[in-house]
């Protein structure tokens, strides 16, 4: 079994002040070794977090990256520019952003072959909705995602997500056993698609102190991808130290 990683996305939250007071907290509680954990703030944050992070064993990650290198691309946020802030893990697709900036496979697929080219480690986050789940289409579309979004892809340095849209945010937390079910299942797909099935396989949507351990007890799920409950240093250091 791999070393389990606990990552928590802040999302558009928590001010740089917010965050050197959430980040002093941590710093201070016990964390269990056999756990890698990983913050992801917002890139306002990321300067401030590096500077505390520096020395723990805590990883930073950003929430997104260009897929191109430098110039007039007015708002983004290039690879280097994230390597230049300490970061090592970039955040690749996630719902919010497949759905509210309409980023498409074959962008997303863009931004992974950059993030890989580039020495970071992506987080390629998959998910089916509510409706998929509901007519037995999430393999499908959790399988379609993964095909297009690591076409042309041949590292192991990547993690995924995979993150039920119906799940995040909701307190509706996937069942430990249908979690298992398509972490299992988007392994076999990594095995056909890169030639291994080595390679992390985090489970997000309403992880929280109380399911974590059940969660993580499962076989083919190597961490967490924790959105709410990262957000105070009580619960993220409750998820590290497995609830
Ligand atoms: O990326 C993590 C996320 O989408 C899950 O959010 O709040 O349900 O833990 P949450």
């Amino acid at each position: 079994m791999m070393k389990l990683l606990i990552a928590g996305n802040w999302k558009m939250n928590l001010s740089v002040t917010d965050t050197e007071a959430m980040l002093s907290e941590l710093k201070n509680k016990t964390r269990s070794d056999d756990v890698d954990s990983l913050i992801i703030p917002p890139f306002t944050s990321l300067d401030a977090a590096r500077k505390l992070l520096d020395g723990t064993g805590i990883a930073l990650g950003a929430q997104n990256l260009s897929h191109e290198d430098d110039g007039a691309f007015t708002g983004e946020i290039s690879a280097d520019m994230l390597l230049d802030l300490g970061v090592s893990h970039v955040l690749v697709g996630h719902s919010e952003r497949r759905e509210y900036q309409k980023e498409t496979d074959a962008l997303l697929n863009l931004k992974v072959k950059k993030a890989v080219a580039k020495g970071l480690i992506p987080i390629l986050c998959v998910g089916e909705k509510k409706a998929d789940r509901d007519s037995g289409e999430h393999e499908s579309v959790v399988g379609n995602q993964l095909k297009k979004g690591l076409e042309g892809v041949h590292t192991t340095d990547i993690i995924v997500a995979y993150e039920p849209t119906w799940a995040i945010g909701t307190g509706d937390v996937c069942k430990p056993d249908d979690a298992q079910a398509m972490a299992a299942f988007i392994k076999g797909e990594l095995k056909d698609l890169l030639g291994t099935d080595a390679v992390r396989v985090l489970y997000g949507g309403s992880v929280k102190p109380s399911n974590v351990k059940e969660l993580m007890a499962q076989p083919s799920i190597d961490g967490a991808l924790v959105g709410g409950a990262s957000l105070k240093a009580d619960d993220f250091a409750a998820l590290i130290n497995l609830g």
